[in-house]
């Protein structure tokens, strides 16, 4: 059986393969420096299983511990300047025992990664650019939405405003850098709708790549046997909006799901790009 994190981990494997493999046309990623790589010693240690309660998010009844995309964003304005970019990937992640599904997939890559823990209470961005035109990281990857159930009727929220939305899509635009949401409950923002949640204890529903035009270089492979989800709670969707949203991952038929669905997409929304 797979675990939560094997399972984050090899997704955001994909996504930052696909971030490497075709990286954006305006950004300019600055050269790789050559110094000796220190692998550090590390000891794998089993990460919590997080608990999932009984929600209602985009009025759908389901069990969860993650919420939808945050809606009310203001749109980036469509920037196009020569700037380089830092290769650090930026993790936002709600604590240090989840972010390591964020970085375990760099650390085979040796990308630097910067975490930022974000409490329930929130957090100040840290400087995204040094000047209009460097900026200081090459990726962002949101975990969960950083989201926590503040209870009665906003329930579960990302503990990242708006506001601060805004400034990343408005960053990512401008330095052309690419953003991964892991964990997120689909909704019209990244155009899907979930089509329940699955699966009970011992229910089996298998998850393949479904879509390596994106990332063809990255030398993964479609089809095959298919990853095992057991114990893993997931919300198989469907694409509502082709005009913003590709499969690349997908969920096998299961029990109350008589065919394939989505389980991952890649989004270009007005030119800011996530996965
Ligand atoms: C959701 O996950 C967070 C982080 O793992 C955990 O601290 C929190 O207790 C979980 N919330 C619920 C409602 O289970
Ligand atoms: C988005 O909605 C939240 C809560 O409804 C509100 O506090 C916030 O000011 C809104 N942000 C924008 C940019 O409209
Ligand atoms: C970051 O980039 C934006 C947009 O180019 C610019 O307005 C801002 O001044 C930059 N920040 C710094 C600290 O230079
Ligand atoms: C698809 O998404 C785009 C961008 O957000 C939006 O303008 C369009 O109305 C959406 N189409 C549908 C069918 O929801």
């Amino acid at each position: 059986m797979l675990s939560k994190v094997t399972f984050q981990s090899a997704v955001l494997a994909t996504c930052i393969s696909l971030i490497i493999a075709s990286p954006s046309p305006q950004a300019e990623v600055s050269p790789v420096e050559s110094e000796a790589i220190v692998i550090p010693v590390a000891t794998r240690q089993p990460v919590p299983v997080v608990q999932t309660v009984p929600a209602k998010i985009d009025n759908v009844a389901v069990n969860s511990n993650t919420s939808i995309i945050t809606s009310n964003v203001t749109t980036p304005a469509a920037v196009v300047a020569a700037t380089t970019v830092k290769s650090t990937v930026l993790i936002f992640a709600r604590d240090t025992a989840s972010s390591y599904s964020g970085y375990s997939g760099l650390n085979g890559y040796a990308i630097p990664y910067q975490v930022v823990v974000v409490p329930q209470a929130g957090v100040t961005l840290p400087a995204l650019n040094s000047s209009a035109t460097s900026g200081n990281y090459g990726a962002i990857v949101i975990l969960s939405e950083v989201s926590y159930d503040y209870g009665g009727t906003t329930g579960f929220q990302s503990a990242l405003t708006s506001a601060q939305l805004a400034t990343l899509y408005q960053y990512q635009v401008t330095f052309g850098v690419r953003m991964v949401r892991l964990d997120v409950f689909p909704s019209a923002d990244s155009g899907t709708t979930a089509l329940g949640d699955c699966c009970g204890a011992g229910v089996e529903q298998l998850l393949s790549i479904s879509d390596t035009t994106k990332f063809a270089t990255s030398g993964l492979k479609t089809s095959g046997a298919g990853v095992s989800t057991q114990g893993l709670y997931h919300y198989p969707a469907t694409i509502t909006n082709s005009s913003i949203a590709t499969e690349f991952i997908q969920f096998a038929p299961a029990a109350g799901f008589s065919t394939t669905s989505t389980a991952g997409v890649i989004n270009n929304i007005g030119g800011q790009q996530q996965v």
